[in-house]
């Protein structure tokens, strides 16, 4: 299919100003390369995507056939919102009764028809967007902002072991094409020689619930706790011990540990659980001789069996 980018659209979708950033292609490809044989046979349905400057329909309608895809749909939010659908041999276009709000009932009967869910939906709707996801007990792989690990019920999933982090995070997310009057100022960025002005930030990352190999590799542990307890020390308001990289995780500890958030970048669930996140036992945030950490996530290592290290009795805080 010849493919031009309308900018004129692109520049036209203001609906939420702040929502319109494009996946660029490569990172796409970059992503989906690790889940290629969990498509055979599937619908898929981008539902924040105008086929017309889509790289997601792209992707899709280029690999249908290496995919065995059985469908492919997109819908996306425009007052002239369209259905597109692809069976592998013609495109066929739907005038949509409503503007192709994802939350619609005419989307949801899609989604409902649909079997797996690839985007980058708005980030303004993030909880939304995948509470209807998880609702609707979709298969999905997705873009969002890492901040969203923070959000309670994106954690509860985690925990849960519902869904997990994709490949790329990060930096390995190399970028967004923003419309032309998008304001670059203090963000990193690109003008190419296509015209197509390019923001890289680095936090983003994909969200699935599509398995992949990265969450089944254990993280190398190298550093004991024992003859390194300073390096470790214990919350006031938690019996746990403070880590400040994932890299530094005690390979000897039996205890609680609490790790930086882009540990789930390498969490692997046959090594550890999850216990909690951000506060301690008197609900209020995790806090070393009186002051509050970054934000940590409560984690505990399933394949130490017997205590390599006894555990110190903690103090009562003063704090
Ligand atoms: C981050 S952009 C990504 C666009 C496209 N999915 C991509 O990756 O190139 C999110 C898109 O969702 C659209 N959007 C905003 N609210 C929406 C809604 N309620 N339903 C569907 N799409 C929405 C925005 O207009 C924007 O185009």
């Amino acid at each position: 299919m010849k493919r031009t980018i309308d900018h004129a659209l692109l520049d036209n979708a203001k609906i939420n100003k702040k929502d319109e950033f494009y996946t660029i292609l490569s990172d796409i490809e970059n992503e989906i390369v690790h889940y290629t044989h969990l498509f055979h046979g599937k619908i898929v349905y981008c539902n924040c995507d105008n086929p017309q400057y889509s790289n997601f329909w792209k992707y899709f309608y280029d690999h249908f056939v290496d995919l065995e895809l059985k469908g492919l749909i997109a819908t996306y939010y425009d007052s002239e919102s369209i259905c597109w659908k692809y069976d592998g041999k013609e495109i066929t276009k739907n005038k949509l009764q409503g503007n192709g709000d994802f939350r619609s009932e005419e989307c949801k009967k899609i989604l409902q028809l649909s079997d797996i869910v690839v985007t980058n939906p708005p980030f303004s709707l993030f909880r939304e967007y995948i509470r209807q996801l998880t609702d609707f007990e979709k298969e999905f792989l997705i873009i969002s902002n890492i901040n969203a690990i923070t959000y309670k019920e994106v954690f509860a999933l985690i925990q849960k072991n519902k869904i997990w982090l994709g490949i790329n995070f990060g930096r390995g997310i190399s970028g967004f094409i923003v419309p032309q009057d998008y304001e670059l100022y203090g963000l990193e960025t690109e003008i190419r020689e296509t015209g197509e002005r390019i923001i890289s930030p680095n936090n983003c990352m994909w969200l699935t619930n599509l398995d992949n190999e990265k969450r089944h590799e254990p993280i190398e542990l190298v550093k004991n706790y024992e003859g390194n307890e300073k390096e470790y020390p214990f919350y006031d308001n938690y019996q746990g011990i403070n880590v400040n990289k994932t890299k530094d995780i005690p390979a000897d500890f039996t205890g609680v540990m609490g790790v930086p958030i882009t540990f789930l970048n390498k969490f692997n669930p046959d090594q550890f659980e999850i216990i909690k996140f951000r506060k301690g036992d008197d609900d209020r945030d995790l806090r070393i001789n009186g002051k509050s950490t970054y934000f940590r996530i409560l984690i505990k290592n399933k394949r130490i069996q017997h205590p390599a290290v006894e555990i110190p009795v903690m103090q009562p805080s003063l704090f």
